[in-house]
């Protein structure tokens, strides 16, 4: 992997997003049949949280963990960071006592000025613009489950949030069309729509019915209609995308076996019906499983030389 970060999924080739997901698949099978795979032993990632998490927080740490080294837990509450020294200065810190740092912040110009500005790897666990790490393993479960991804029909409903940016550009570069139904004042944004229109074979189109963008879909993937950070805004949103439901009617107009995907916390009810939610668990479940896999594959690539 040439890349020394990743920070959105924009800076990543299609090569590398293939080399990060077939070490991942060796990785998990590694893991299922204990074989052990300590390729960062010794060596410590930090973790800065200034968002809550589940998913993202347990499997870097596990993550690190089984790869023979150790997770730093950084909230924003308990660091200095919380109390306002520079990310500048935390970069050329923590580059002095760790092998790599995961971060989860407002700004995408943050996760770009802490990579600037340390010497070690950074790793996007989620910004406002981007969740590369998430849409990794999506690719990954999706992979798993059809065998390829080129050719396939990725349709995203909802909020033109970090999910979508990062499903339309991991999706384009895997050789899949790409289809989002999303309100007009909530599109995806413009450097991602940008992006699109430079890929050559396949295609991103934007709609805001949601019956046009899902049809003939092989995956469906859905996100909350108020992201973390957005909290203010959650009644206006709850009027505005009523009806951009991933629910039973949608799913018959998708290709039969058509896959679901959601990153999770899910609310059911708004975005997904309980009734597709837990039709497609299996999936959503693999695919919460596989951020320990994908992660694993990016630490070790990033992290195994320095
Ligand atoms: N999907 C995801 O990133 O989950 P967490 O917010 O629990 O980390
Ligand atoms: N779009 C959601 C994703 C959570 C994993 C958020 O940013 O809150």
């Amino acid at each position: 992997m040439k890349n020394t970060d990743l920070l959105k999924l924009l800076d990543l080739s299609s090569e590398e997003i293939n080399e990060i997901l077939d070490l991942a698949d060796q990785l998990k099978y590694d893991q299922k049949h204990g074989m052990k795979h300590e390729y960062l032993a010794g060596k410590t990632l930090a973790m800065i949280f200034e968002k809550n998490s589940t998913r993202t927080r347990v499997s870097f740490e596990t993550g690190i963990y089984q790869l023979g080294g150790q997770g730093i837990f950084l909230s924003s509450a308990e660091s200095q960071l919380g109390r306002g020294e520079p990310i500048k200065d935390t970069a050329r810190v923590l580059s002095r006592y760790c092998h790599g740092i995961m971060i989860r912040t407002f700004e995408q110009s943050k996760v770009e000025e802490l990579a600037e500005y340390a010497s070690i790897p950074v790793i996007n666990g989620l910004t406002d613009f981007a969740h590369p790490c998430q849409v990794l393993a999506d690719l990954m479960t999706i992979r798993e489950h059809y065998s390829t991804l080129e050719g396939l029909k990725a349709v995203y409903i909802g909020d033109g949030n970090n999910m979508a940016n990062s499903i339309i550009v991991g999706c384009l570069k895997s050789g899949m069309d790409v289809a989002v139904g999303c309100p007009d004042a909530y599109r995806p944004d413009q450097q991602v729509i940008d992006f699109a229109a430079t890929v050559e074979g396949h295609t991103l189109t934007i709609t805001s019915d949601i019956f046009e963008a899902a049809k003939d879909a092989d995956v469906i993937f859905t996100d909350v209609w108020a992201s973390m950070g957005q909290e203010s805004e959650k009644e206006q949103r709850m009027r505005d995308f009523e009806g951009y439901c991933v629910d039973e009617k949608l799913m018959a107009v998708a290709k039969p076996g058509c896959m679901v995907m959601h990153c999770l916390p899910a609310h059911r009810g708004e975005e997904i019906s309980e009734g597709v939610f837990e039709s497609h668990a299996d999936e959503i479940f693999e695919e919460a499983e596989n951020r320990l896999h994908a992660q694993k594959a990016v630490m070790v690539l990033l992290m195994k030389d320095n």
